[in-house]
């Protein structure tokens, strides 16, 4: 499929910026996949690094690759993550979570010198809110938190799983997808979510990425955050 030769080309093109020695937050969903399972093969040739991972998922890839890990309570200080992202906008300001680990994604961007985006051509956007915005919450707030955040003229939906269950995070948290159409002003929209009590954490990325990358068919576009 176009879209995951698109995917393994960003991430591709993200291993120039992983150097010996470094500290590396390991991104979550298929395309930071590819970049872990690209690690792992510089790792095999000798580079040496310590991932940290976003999530269970990602540190069992990266451990079946022998990539050395580590994590926060051992470093607090990393030097480049790489990871992907549901849309990014001109300013490089991010929709993250649809893989489900928004929260630790956005734990080890707080933690990161350098934090490069990959992706294929689909994430690139003018304006944030076509994908749903991901909401972790505490299980005890859900309801009250999707009302709160209706009220900002959402449609607010409870993610579950294939079995029709809730679906829950690493930290056992619930997520609500939010409908918001295009986010005009995504700044306060960050800050209204991060006041609201019940909210863990939510997928706007803002003034965390320094690069992203993006395979366009055979074509690799870097945008830098100005
Ligand atoms: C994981 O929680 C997400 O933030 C992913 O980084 C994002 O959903 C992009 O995933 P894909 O690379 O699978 O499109």
């Amino acid at each position: 499929m176009a879209n995951d030769q698109e995917k393994e080309a960003a991430a591709r093109a993200s291993l120039r910026f992983v150097k010996d020695g470094q500290v590396v937050g390991l991104g979550t969903g298929s395309t930071a996949a590819y970049f872990i399972k690209l690690l792992g093969e510089e790792v095999k040739n000798g580079l040496r690094v310590r991932g940290i991972p976003t999530s269970v998922r990602t540190r069992e890839l990266a451990m079946s690759l022998r990539i050395p890990l580590i994590t926060l309570d051992d470093c607090q200080e990393i030097d480049v993550t790489v990871d992907g992202a549901d849309e990014v906008d001109p300013q490089l300001r991010l929709i993250k979570g649809g893989g489900g680990a928004l929260l630790r994604e956005k734990i080890v961007a707080s933690a990161t010198r350098q934090m490069i985006v990959v992706a294929d051509a689909s994430k690139r956007v003018q304006r944030l809110g076509k994908f749903p915005l991901p909401v972790e919450v505490i299980r005890f707030a859900q309801a009250l938190v999707a009302k709160r955040i209706a009220a900002l003229g959402a449609e607010v939906q409870l993610r579950c799983d294939a079995a029709g269950n809730a679906y829950l995070t690493d930290e056992n948290n619930y997520i609500l997808d939010c409908r918001f159409g295009e986010i005009r002003d995504p700044d306060r929209l960050a800050q209204e979510l991060s006041e609201m009590p019940g909210v863990v954490e939510h997928g706007l990325f803002i003034g965390m990425a320094s690069v992203a990358l993006f395979a366009c068919g055979s074509e690799i576009v870097e945008l830098k955050r100005q």
